[in-house]
């Protein structure tokens, strides 16, 4: 679907300007030889919700949604391209948060995100389906071990759904409570995952 950025009256201008230090060294540590690991850019934000859409149909974030994310924590909304493709993404917020307490409603990170909060919570990770297995996500996260480290964050945390566990557990997570009923998905469960930073 085509998005006319323009309707929602959003400036152009970067709104944040990520630290990018951190990320340099990621080339010698990525897995996947051509990867570009690098923050979200205004007008990357029109290639991720088509990306988002055609990973999650209907359940996906809605193209403001993403925006305001952006908006919430440039820093931590990190894009992955291959020969300038969009590949993949992840979104994060800094919070507070003690979950499996969770409240379903569209603006819940925007309105808990706290500069300074010691926790990394992964909001969303996304991969195209024809570029999977091939260390994109591994490379998303260990580029966003890198923000929370940036931020003074003590763990970063991420629920995931109970098959896609080995990601999480490949680059340091620990299962740490189950949240069976996180999404309305039959047949899916869902584990809080935590990786400590200390
Ligand atoms: C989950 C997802 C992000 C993984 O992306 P990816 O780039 O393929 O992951 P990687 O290549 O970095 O995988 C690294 C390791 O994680 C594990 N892993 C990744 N995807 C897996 C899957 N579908 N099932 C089981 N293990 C998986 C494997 O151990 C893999 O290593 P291997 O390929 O050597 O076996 C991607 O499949 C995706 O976008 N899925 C749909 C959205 C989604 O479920 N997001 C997670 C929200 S909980």
């Amino acid at each position: 679907m085509e998005v006319d950025a323009s309707l929602f009256n959003i400036d152009s201008q970067p709104f944040f300007e990520a630290p990018k230090g951190f990320l340099a060294e990621l080339d010698s540590l990525s897995p996947a030889p051509g990867l570009e690991i690098g923050p979200a850019s205004y007008e990357d934000i029109v290639d991720i919700y088509r990306l988002e859409s055609e990973i999650e149909g209907a359940d996906g974030a809605d193209f403001v949604t993403l925006t305001s994310r952006w908006r919430m924590f440039g820093a931590g909304f990190l894009t992955a391209r291959q020969d300038g493709r969009l590949v993949g993404y992840i979104e994060s917020c800094l919070w507070d948060c003690q979950l499996p307490s969770f409240e379903a409603r569209p603006d819940f990170f925007t309105s808990r995100h706290r500069l300074g909060a010691e926790t990394l919570y992964i909001i969303f990770i996304g991969v195209a389906a024809d570029c999977r297995r091939r260390g994109v996500a591994s490379s998303l996260l260990t580029a966003v071990n890198g923000v929370g480290r940036y931020y003074g964050a003590r763990r970063l945390q991420a629920v995931s759904r109970d098959y896609i566990m080995p990601l999480y557990e490949a680059a340091g997570f620990l299962p740490l409570t189950a949240m069976p009923d996180f999404l309305p998905e039959p047949a899916v469960n869902f584990m809080l995952m935590e990786h400590s930073l200390l």
